[in-house]
């Protein structure tokens, strides 16, 4: 799809200059790589990349390091500067695709670890106001793959860097059943094994991006009440996740694998063959046809098992 613009914002006074320019009267958004986007049609007014770049690490007195990063940093060389600099804690998050700067909005999550549980503070341009602003994690709020900036400020903000509270502790998280099972035989993990076993299993599952258009999870994974998931149960063995005493968390992968969707082919749309939440464009494929597929599935998950799954990625139409 086209835009009728394009903006690439490099410094801080770039983003000024955005604002007080004849661009910023018309329609726009902010991108960081749009790895999580699905453009229906040609975008009607300016599309406004972020590409500041600098990190900065601050040690502190606690053996633990304020990392802050600016938006347009890569997401992947962010973790990997942070690791060759001995700031540990993001190698769970190995591989993602997209910038720092979108990272908090969705609260990126994989393998463990979500991005909520090193940031420390958001720093924000405020458009009403035209003034920065540094946001703490608790204003945030941060939830499962959602934050206030997908809700009630949505569009109302720029993030322009992100602060990180990491380890110089070479301490890992191997929680998860597939990096579990990768580092048995291994002695003396540290961080940067983590990296790479996570990178290794993303790259089994995962279909890469500038091979296969895709934009990662197309749905989230759907919460319901623990009766709600009793009652699926009766029929087939699900899997659930607890969340609280009264909502579990269900994969929706399995879901759509259940209805029997996974690896097929409609055109030049399908379901992944290795993992049922990602949809890819086999080439040739408009917005409109991924969309269309996704409402498939979702109809589909609705009457078969009767379970909404919502979309993650964000739809611009
Ligand atoms: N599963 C299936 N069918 C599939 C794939 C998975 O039944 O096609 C079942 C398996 O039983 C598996 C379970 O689902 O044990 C979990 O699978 P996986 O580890 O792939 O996790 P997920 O819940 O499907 C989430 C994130 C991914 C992230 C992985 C790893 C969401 C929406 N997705 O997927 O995030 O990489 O966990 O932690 O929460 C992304 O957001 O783009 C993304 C890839």
């Amino acid at each position: 799809v086209k835009a009728n613009a394009l903006i690439e914002i490099v410094s801080y006074e770039d983003l000024d200059e955005f604002f007080n320019s004849k661009y910023a009267q018309g329609k726009y958004l902010f991108i960081g790589d749009g790895s999580n986007l699905l453009f229906v049609t040609d975008y009607n007014g300016t599309i406004v990349k972020m590409q500041t770049k600098g990190i900065e690490g601050k040690l502190q007195s606690d053996g633990t390091v304020l990392v802050k990063a600016n938006a347009g940093e890569n997401w992947d060389d962010f973790v990997c500067a942070c690791l060759d600099n001995g700031w540990n804690g993001l190698e769970n998050l190995a591989k993602i695709p997209g910038k720092v700067g979108s990272s908090p909005v969705q609260n990126i999550g994989a393998y463990g670890r979500e991005v909520k549980d090193f940031i420390a503070n958001v720093f924000v341009y405020e458009i009403a106001t035209k003034k920065y602003m540094k946001l703490s994690a608790n204003q945030c709020k941060f939830a499962y793959r959602d934050s206030i900036f997908k809700q009630e400020w949505k569009g109302k903000y720029v993030i322009t860097a992100v602060e990180f509270l990491l380890s110089t502790s070479q301490k890992v998280n191997i929680q998860y059943e597939d990096v579990k099972q990768r580092v048995e035989h291994l002695e003396n993990v540290v961080p940067k094994d983590i990296y790479n076993i996570v990178s290794e299993i993303r790259k089994e599952k995962l279909p890469d991006t500038t091979i296969m258009g895709n934009a990662g999870s197309f749905f989230k994974n759907p919460i319901v009440t623990k009766e709600k998931y009793e009652q699926l149960c009766q029929n087939y063995d699900f899997k659930s996740y607890p969340i609280n005493e009264e909502f579990c968390k269900l994969s929706a992968a399995q879901l759509i694998t259940k209805c029997g969707w996974k690896g097929k082919r409609c055109g030049e749309v399908g379901v992944h063959q290795n993992q049922a939440l990602v949809l890819v464009n086999y080439g040739n494929a408009t917005g409109y046809d991924v969309l269309n597929l996704a409402k498939k599935i979702q109809k589909d998950v609705w009457e078969q098992l009767n379970v909404q799954i919502e979309m993650e990625i964000n739809v611009i139409q």
